[in-house]
């Protein structure tokens, strides 16, 4: 165990950490301290039990806290979680991290990104999303820095295609047995990333910091419109699929979590919020226009290849994979999973 380097995760027990903490902790090549604000949860107490992996209680909005879960460690990945964050505290403790990181003598940094969606959309406010510009501005200036003191890595990713099964991406089931995806997006192509693959590149990472050092690797399974969703779902299980295209209020009126829902609405309707807290509104807008109007750049596949020469290639064989069927469910998102154990133990349905 001595010789094993050490790697600080922060945001572990999410969906995007825990195939991070997998990979590593499996690699036999590192040992993983987790930190999360609650070491008593279902997900915290599975990790806790894989071999090399530790947890550290404590938040990614307190600068003691993160000072603590950076001393002594070889290297971090850092997924700040702006949802509940919020964008200006994504900001802020997004840059402390990489700064704390620094001083506590880190040597290599890993910063889960998402791509600056109002810069490659040459500043046009339309596209302003809150969630993501939050964690693209951390992104610019952590690369910014360059790689002397500490190496550093931005490991970028798009939307979830596990949140097919679990979030914004679940079709509906038509009473003629169909399956309907209606959302605002038009005919752009999602670079999805398929969950399961996000350990391996991020294991790559630590293995090579020569050639991972300043490089924003920026990931994904499979570039697909709605249509495409649509079309691959019915290849698959001979299931009719649909893309309806509608006006984004439309589909707001049925997708936001409560009537006036800000972007961090998993903190429940009366958290106090300023100014810089977009609506759930505002900054889905951004978020579809930007990702459904087919504005992000294609990824680099012949990298993403070499890296990992079994990733999973496209949605159809992540849909074989999975056994996917339109109605399958899970618990991808942490966010949702509390937010679901909480307004249940609010009207007595989760026991304690
Ligand atoms: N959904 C997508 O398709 C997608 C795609 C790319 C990037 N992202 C980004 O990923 C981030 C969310 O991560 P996720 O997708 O893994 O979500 P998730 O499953 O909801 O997990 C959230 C994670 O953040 C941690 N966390 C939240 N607040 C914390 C705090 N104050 N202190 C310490 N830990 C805290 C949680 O840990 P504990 O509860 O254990 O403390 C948990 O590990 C967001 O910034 C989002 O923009 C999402």
């Amino acid at each position: 165990m001595a010789d094993l380097k050490e790697i600080l995760v922060i945001g572990g027990t999410g969906a995007q950490g825990i195939p991070v903490v997998k990979a590593l902790a499996e690699s036999g090549r590192y040992r993983v301290r987790v930190l999360t604000r609650s070491t008593e949860s279902s997900r915290a107490k599975q990790l806790a039990a894989l071999p090399n992996v530790a947890l550290i209680q404590g938040t990614q909005d307190n600068q003691q806290d993160l000072h603590r879960a950076f001393r002594g460690v070889y290297g971090a990945w850092v997924n700040t979680d702006g949802f509940t964050l919020g964008e200006k505290d994504e900001l802020f403790y997004g840059i402390r991290a990489y700064e704390i990181a620094r001083s506590e003598g880190v040597q290599h940094y890993v910063w889960a990104n998402i791509e600056y969606a109002l810069e490659i959309a040459s500043f046009d406010e339309k596209y302003h999303c809150g969630h993501m510009d939050g964690k693209g501005r951390v992104g610019k200036f952590i690369l910014a820095l360059g790689q002397e003191g500490m190496k550093s890595t931005v490991f970028s990713t798009g939307p979830y295609m596990d949140m097919l099964i679990d979030g914004l991406f679940v079709p509906a089931e038509q009473p003629d047995g169909s399956f309907v995806w209606a959302n605002s997006a038009k005919d752009g192509k999602v670079p999805l990333i398929a969950l399961d693959d996000v350990g391996i590149y991020n294991l790559w990472i630590f293995d090579n910091p020569s050639e991972s050092a300043g490089l924003d690797l920026s990931v994904m399974t499979d570039e697909v419109s709605f249509d495409d969703i649509a079309r691959t779902f019915t290849d698959i299980t001979g299931k009719q699929g649909l893309h309806k295209s509608i006006p984004f209020e439309a589909y707001a009126d049925i997708a936001e979590p409560y009537p006036g829902a800000a972007v961090n609405w998993a903190l429940g309707p009366d958290a106090v919020r300023d100014d810089s807290v977009m609506s759930w509104r505002e900054n889905f807008d951004a978020w579809w226009r930007y990702w459904g109007g087919g504005v992000s750049k294609p990824r680099d596949r012949a990298l993403l290849d070499r890296i990992h020469p079994k990733r999973i290639k496209s949605l159809a064989e992540w849909m074989e994979r999975v056994g996917y069927d339109g109605k399958k469910r899970g618990s991808i998102l942490k966010m949702v999973e509390d937010w679901g154990i909480k307004q249940g133990a609010q009207v007595g349905k989760v026991g304690a």
